[in-house]
Parts: C-alpha cells; sequence; structure tokens
C-alpha cells in the first residue's frame, strides 16, 4: 500500500518535470532565434544605392565650420530627433540613422542610411548641407531652407557620428 502511494508520487513528479523540460525545449527557442535575428540583421542598406543630384560646385567646396563637440553634436542630435519640421528626420532616417525609420516602407528611394561608411565617406560635407537646405526633388526628403546655417551644420555633424569607425 505504502509502495504503490511512492509510485504515484513518483509519476506525479515525473509528469512535471517532464512538462517543465518540454516548455523549457518549446518556448525559449522562438525567442532564441529572435534575439539571433535582431543580432545578424546588416544595419540597413549598405551600400545603398544612390541617385541623388548633385550639390552646385560652390557648395561641394564648402566644409562644415562647427567644432566637433559635445555642445554642437547634441544640438543636432535634437534637432534630428525631435525639432525639425515639418518632420524630425528620424521618421525616415532612423532612430540609429541607418535609414529604417517608421517611413521607411512608404518611400521610394528609400532614405539615406548614414550609418553606412561606403555611402557617407564619398559624400562632401557641402552635398549633405544643400540637400538638407534644398531637399531632394522626386523623393520624399524635404527641404529644411528654414534652419539656420549653424543648425544645419550641427545636423551634419551628428549625422556623421553615425559612421564614425570605432
Ligand atoms: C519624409 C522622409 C524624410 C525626412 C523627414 C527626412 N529625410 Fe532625409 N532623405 C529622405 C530620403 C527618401 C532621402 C533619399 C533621397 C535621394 O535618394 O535623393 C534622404 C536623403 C537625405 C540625405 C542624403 C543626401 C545625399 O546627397 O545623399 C541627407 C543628408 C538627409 N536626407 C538629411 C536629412 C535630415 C538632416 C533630415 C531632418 C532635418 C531629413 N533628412 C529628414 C527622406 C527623409
Amino acid at each position: 500500500m505504502r509502495f504503490k502511494c511512492w509510485k504515484r508520487y513518483l509519476l506525479q513528479w515525473q509528469v512535471c518535470l517532464m512538462g517543465v523540460l518540454w516548455m523549457g525545449l518549446v518556448f525559449p527557442e522562438p525567442m532564441f532565434a529572435q534575439q539571433q535575428k535582431r543580432h545578424d540583421e546588416p544595419s540597413g542598406i549598405c551600400p545603398q544605392p544612390r541617385k541623388t543630384v548633385t550639390a552646385p560646385d560652390e557648395y561641394l567646396k564648402l566644409k562644415n565650420p562647427l567644432e566637433v563637440n559635445p555642445q554642437n553634436i547634441l544640438a543636432g542630435k535634437t534637432l534630428f530627433h525631435i525639432d525639425a519640421k515639418p518632420t524630425a528626420c528620424k521618421v525616415c532616417h532612423g532612430i540609429s540613422g541607418d535609414g529604417l525609420g517608421i517611413l521607411f516602407h512608404r518611400v521610394d528611394p528609400k532614405p539615406r542610411n548614414f550609418t553606412c561608411v561606403h555611402t557617407m565617406d564619398d559624400l562632401p560635407d557641402g552635398q549633405l548641407f544643400w540637400v538638407i537646405k534644398n531637399g531632394s526633388p522626386g523623393t520624399a526628403m524635404p527641404s529644411f531652407s528654414y534652419l539656420e546655417d549653424d543648425q544645419v551644420w550641427e545636423l551634419i555633424l551628428y549625422l556623421r557620428s553615425f559612421s564614425k569607425k570605432e
């Protein structure tokens, strides 16, 4: 009688243990797979095809007159994420500058991926300045002509920080 009781007790434990093991095998799997995917995902489109109109020569010669310091970068960052009108840059260019903002799927050509060294290293400061001021006609890139020159340069300091090699 006593022995039977023990057997049932052991059986219940076995079932319980199997259940826990089974859950452990089934559920962490998709969680793990998701983490893997996020980790392996390339950061945006890179190298990125680019058909943007080239800025006039007098712009291409321009160099960013601002000092690379935390205050100037922060000013650019604030414009990028919050203050720029009509729409903050992050909506298209993404919070990490990879071009995968929430409007990514809605626009074509795709927003520039500022994390892509291949693309960004070939673009002079003056080209970025000109496009921010004038927009890129025929694309979703609006003109931010209302910004002061210094604000545009602050933005450019911040954009460059996305493709800095650590
Ligand atoms: C509504 C979407 C949208 C917003 C908002 C936006 N952009 Fe863009 N941006 C684009 C797209 C699309 C392109 C690609 C244009 C092209 O291929 O000609 C682009 C391209 C650029 C380029 C690349 C220029 C080049 O010559 O390759 C720069 C620099 C840029 N954007 C800066 C900004 C900044 C700074 C802001 C915010 C002040 C901003 N963008 C806001 C969509 C956007």
